[in-house]
C-alpha cells in the first residue's frame, strides 16, 4: 500500500519526540453494537476491522485514538492484533477516566485506583510497557465540558508518568480553566473536545491552544454517531466533486494548524475517501461559505460520546 503523499503535514507535541501526520485514525466504532449498547462487544466484520487498521497505517497515518473502554476492551486488543508488532513512529493516544455498565452504559471512572487500574488496563490490552499519551476525559458531565477541579486525577497521572507508565498526558472534555489547572501540575500535550463544522464552542480555546503549541484533536469530527448533514457542505462538496465528510475533514485540516484530525470508520472505502481529504484545498470563499454551516445546524442531539 503506497504511503500517502500528503497527510496534512505533521504537527510536534509540545516538548517531545513524538512527531504525527495530522490525518490519523479514530478506532473507537471498530468496536461493536449489542442492541442498543454502542461500541460494544466485537466488530460484525474482524478481518475488515484489522484490515483498515493495516491500510491506515500502510497509508502513512501515524496518529491513533482508543480507549479500553471501548468495546470494553475489544477496540485496543483488535489495535493489538492488526498492529503489533507496532512500528517505530506510531503514536497511540488513549484516554481514561470512563468505565461501562454491564448495560452499555458510560459512567465516570476518575477515582485513583479506577484510573490507574485504567492505566494498566491500557497497557496490557495494546501489549505496550509504556503509552504515548494518555487523555483524561473529564466525566462530570458526560455530553459537554463542565466546570471542576480536576487536580487530583491530574496528579495521580502526572504520578504513573513519573513512574514511566505515561510519557505525555493530555485532557478530554474539558474547559479553558480546567486545562489552565492541570498544566500547573503537569506539561499537557493535547485536548479532545467534541467539535466540527456545526459545533464550534471550543472556536476560542482552538486559538489559545494554538498559540501554546498544544494539539487540539477534535471528537466526532465528522458528528460521530448523527454524521453532519447540511445542504451547504453537500453543495459545496458536489462543486469539489469530494464528499461531504471529505470537505468537513479539509475544513478541520484548514481551521488551524494545531488541530489533528481522528475520523473514525470501519471500512477501508470510507478511510481511503478520508484519508484524501487532506490534499483538498479550501480558499477563503469556500471557508466564508461554510461558516454557515455552523449557524444553520440544531443543536447536536446528545448521542454517546466516549
Ligand atoms: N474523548 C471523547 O470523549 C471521544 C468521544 C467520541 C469519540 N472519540 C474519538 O474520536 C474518534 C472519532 O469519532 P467517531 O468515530 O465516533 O465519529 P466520526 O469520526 O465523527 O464519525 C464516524 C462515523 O462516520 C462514518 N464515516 C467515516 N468516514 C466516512 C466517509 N468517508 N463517508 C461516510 N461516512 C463516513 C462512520 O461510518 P463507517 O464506519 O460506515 O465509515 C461512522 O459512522 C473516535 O474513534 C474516538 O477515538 C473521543
Amino acid at each position: 500500500m503506497p504511503q500517502q503523499s500528503n497527510l496534512g503535514g505533521s504537527f510536534n507535541f509540545p516538548g517531545s519526540s513524538l512527531r504525527v501526520n495530522r490525518m490519523g485514525y479514530g478506532a473507537m466504532q471498530l468496536a461493536g453494537k449489542d442492541g442498543n449498547k454502542l461500541v460494544w462487544g466485537p466488530p460484525r466484520d474482524m478481518n475488515e476491522a484489522v484490515a483498515v487498521l493495516q491500510e491506515a497505517v500502510a497509508s502513512g497515518v501515524n496518529h491513533i485514538d482508543t480507549s479500553d473502554f471501548y468495546g470494553p476492551h475489544v477496540t485496543n486488543r483488535i489495535i493489538r492484533k492488526a498492529l503489533s508488532p507496532y512500528p517505530r513512529d506510531l503514536v497511540i493516544v488513549t484516554k481514561v477516566g470512563a468505565g461501562r455498565g454491564e448495560d452499555g452504559s458510560w459512567n465516570e471512572a476518575l477515582s485513583p485506583d479506577e484510573l490507574t487500574a485504567a492505566v494498566h488496563s491500557n497497557l496490557n490490552n495494546l501489549g505496550l510497557d509504556v503509552l504515548d499519551v494518555v487523555n483524561l476525559r473529564v466525566m462530570f458531565e458526560r455530553f459537554r465540558p463542565a466546570e471542576g477541579s480536576i487536580e487530583e486525577m491530574v496528579t495521580v497521572l502526572a504520578e504513573l508518568r513519573e513512574q514511566g507508565l505515561i510519557r505525555h498526558v493530555g485532557l478530554s472534555n474539558v474547559t479553558a480553566a480546567q486545562i489552565a489547572e492541570a498544566r500547573r501540575i503537569v506539561p499537557i500535550v493535547c485536548v479532545q473536545n467534541e467539535y466540527n463544522l456545526a459545533h464550534r464552542t471550543d472556536e476560542a480555546l482552538i486559538d489559545d491552544l494554538a498559540a501554546d503549541g498544544i494539539a487540539f484533536v477534535p471528537y466526532f469530527p465528522l458528528g460521530g454517531f448523527t454524521p453532519l448533514q447540511s445542504k451547504v457542505l453537500s453543495d459545496v462538496a458536489a462543486r469539489m466533486e469530494a464528499t461531504s465528510m471529505q470537505v468537513a475533514l479539509a475544513w478541520l485540516l484548514h481551521r488551524s494548524p494545531n488541530i489533528l484530525v481522528i475520523p473514525g470508520t470501519t471500512s477501508r472505502a470510507h478511510l481511503r475517501d478520508n484519508l484524501n481529504a487532506a490534499s483538498i484545498q479550501l480558499l477563503a470563499p469556500v471557508l466564508a461559505e461554510l461558516d454557515a454551516v455552523a449557524s444553520q445546524s440544531a443543536a447536536t442531539p446528545d448521542a454517546p460520546h466516549g
